[in-house]
């Protein structure tokens, strides 16, 4: 008797952060984004959130380049502290990083990433998947909103951070990412893939709480 084939890598994460996904495009602060109501700054602290993310991932890639799991993710036409730091020169002019500081959610997000691109560098994995397959999906959708609320130019200054100027087909891009994903789930056991999946919603939820922060701090004036 034959064994049945196992689910492919890709689909279990999609599958075990479905949830997490759903409260995440449905959180209070992208609801509000969604709808056009924030205002121009709160989109600028976004921004500048992301930042202190970005670096953490992207930091050290040379590093990570040369571990067996991670390093066929490690992808210069993904990076984003670039265009984010664009952004931000053009959402808080010149001295953007004056006055600049990670919220306590950021913070633990980035303490997360150091700790495990140290420790586990496997786990790294959840967290390129959730943001970076992220940008190139619902990311578009909130480029598009952001042009029309903020008046930004199409894909210019304001909204680098989602343009991925080196993929030039995105659906292909992400075909390609979900089969790198099978393969890194062949290449790991079953306890390995179940950590990896739980680190996934982990990620989805600290993202969350960088969204929760920054609703406190900019609430909608009714
Ligand atoms: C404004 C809120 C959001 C919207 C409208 C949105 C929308 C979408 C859509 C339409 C897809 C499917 C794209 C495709 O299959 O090609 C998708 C996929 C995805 N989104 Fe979101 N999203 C949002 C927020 C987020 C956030 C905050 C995260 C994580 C930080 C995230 C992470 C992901 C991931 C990882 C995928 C890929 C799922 C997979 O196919 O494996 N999304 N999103």
């Amino acid at each position: 008797m034959t064994s049945p084939e196992p689910t492919p890598f890709s689909v279990v994460l999609r599958t075990a952060s479905a949830a997490e996904h759903e409260a995440a495009e449905s959180s209070s602060f992208m609801g509000h984004l969604l709808n056009g109501r924030l205002g121009v700054e709160a989109y600028a602290e976004l921004s500048g959130q992301l930042w202190f993310v970005y670096r953490a991932l992207e930091g050290r890639a040379a590093e990570l380049a040369e571990h067996p799991v991670i390093g066929p993710f490690i992808d210069p036409a993904l990076f984003r502290t670039a265009a984010l730091e664009a952004d931000l020169l053009h959402l808080r002019g010149a001295d953007w990083q004056a006055g600049l500081t990670a919220s306590p959610a950021t913070a633990a997000y980035v303490a997360r990433l150091e700790q495990l691109i140290d420790t586990w560098p496997a786990g790294y994995l959840a967290h390129h998947y959730t943001r970076y397959l992220g940008d190139l999906s619902g990311g578009q959708i909130i480029r598009g909103i952001a042009e029309k609320t903020w008046g930004f130019e199409k894909k210019g200054p304001g909204v680098h951070f989602y343009v991925f100027e080196q993929v030039e087909n995105p659906a292909a891009f992400k075909r390609d990412y979900r089969s790198r994903l099978d393969a890194a789930g062949e290449a790991l056991d079953e306890v390995e893939r179940r950590r990896v999946t739980d680190e996934t919603k982990k990620a989805f939820a600290l993202n969350g709480a960088i969204f929760s922060d920054l609703d406190l701090r900019y609430p909608l004036s009714a």
